[in-house]
């Protein structure tokens, strides 16, 4: 029999969990493993769905030329030691209902997840995708009791891919020249700024008319919702799933850009204690700054309604 020389060294792998095995989960593990980011965990309450998807996953890894190990568990235990915990267990959204209307069925979701986390993985950066994602942000952090700097909520990076997605399609060029800017929580009141949204070098005010510039900021604040609309059952996953992978890239330093992400503010941009988006460094450790955007008041104004809305919601919670 032929047997090949075997030139492929194996990569030490970093270790990721990812909690949930629903579809934005088991999406998120598909692309960590086809690109050989990481090993992946795949672990969530169902039995059998984490264990069925993450050898379907495996399976597919020889024809990525990923040497990936992607295992699936009930079990929190075998998530120990891992350097990621992507958190995006709890309930979709349904037809009708906000980010919201999910605070306190997920909220115990996430802390008990959180409180798993510190156990098992007391020095993990956590990523925290659960909806209403920057409140559940602050539950996490609260129940792992860990810096504010080691979990980190995925919703910008996903507001502006949609912002962009949008723009390039208007503008007639490629997405990948588009550059985007929105702030504030991962919900209604997000803010999208078209005042620093550009194409290559040009601000989109200059090259769209005001009715469409209009029409993608409510199109890009309705994202998730025009998606629940189609989809019934669920919410979007495959841009989620890609959002969070890009955030993982660039906490291994393959990528360098700065990112929109939700992180705590302690009096940047005058806001402090709450979970808000903003554009961040993202390293190895997490959150390893804040980028201070230079406002409007109308702009200012708005991230602060955001954010008071974030701080109504953890308010409801009582933390
Ligand atoms: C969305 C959900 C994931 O925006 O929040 O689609």
């Amino acid at each position: 029999m032929f047997i090949r020389s075997m030139n492929t060294a194996v990569k030490e792998h970093k270790k990721i969990t990812v909690v949930g095995a629903g579809n934005v989960g088991a999406t998120t593990a598909q692309l960590i493993a086809e690109r050989d980011l990481a090993d992946v965990v795949l672990v969530d309450v169902v039995e059998g769905i984490p264990q069925g998807k993450a050898l379907d996953i495996l399976e597919a890894c020889p024809l990525w030329r990923s040497s990936a190990k992607v295992t699936g568990t009930n079990d929190f235990d075998d998530t120990a030691a891992s350097d990621i915990v992507v958190i995006t267990a709890g309930l979709a959204r349904k037809p009708g209902m906000s980010r919201d209307d999910l605070l306190k069925a997920n909220a115990d979701i996430v802390g008990r997840v959180a409180e798993d986390t510190r156990r098992t993985s007391p020095s993990a950066v956590v990523i925290v995708v659960t909806n209403p994602m920057d409140a559940m942000a602050h539950v996490a952090v609260k129940a792992a009791g860990f810096p504010h700097r080691r979990v980190i909520g995925m919703g910008g990076v996903l507001d502006t891919a949609r912002m962009r997605s949008f723009i390039a399609w208007e503008a007639g060029v490629h997405p990948g020249d588009v550059r985007a800017v929105v702030l504030g929580g991962h919900g209604d009141l997000m803010v999208p700024l078209p005042r620093l949204t550009m194409v290559g070098d040009k601000c989109i005010t200059d090259i769209l008319p005001e009715s469409a510039i209009v029409k993608i900021m409510e199109r890009t604040k309705n994202g998730g919702a025009e998606i629940v609309g189609l989809l019934k059952t669920g919410s979007a996953y495959y841009a989620p799933a890609a959002s969070v992978v890009e955030m993982i890239e660039t906490m291994f330093g393959i990528k360098d850009e700065p990112l929109p992400c939700s992180v705590c503010l302690h009096g940047e941009y005058g806001i402090s204690g709450v979970y808000v988006g903003v554009p961040v460094r993202l390293g190895p450790e997490g959150l390893e700054e804040i980028i201070e955007l230079d406002l409007t008041d109308d702009e200012k104004q708005a991230l602060h309604e955001s954010a008071e809305a974030v701080r109504r919601l953890t308010g409801k919670l009582g933390i």
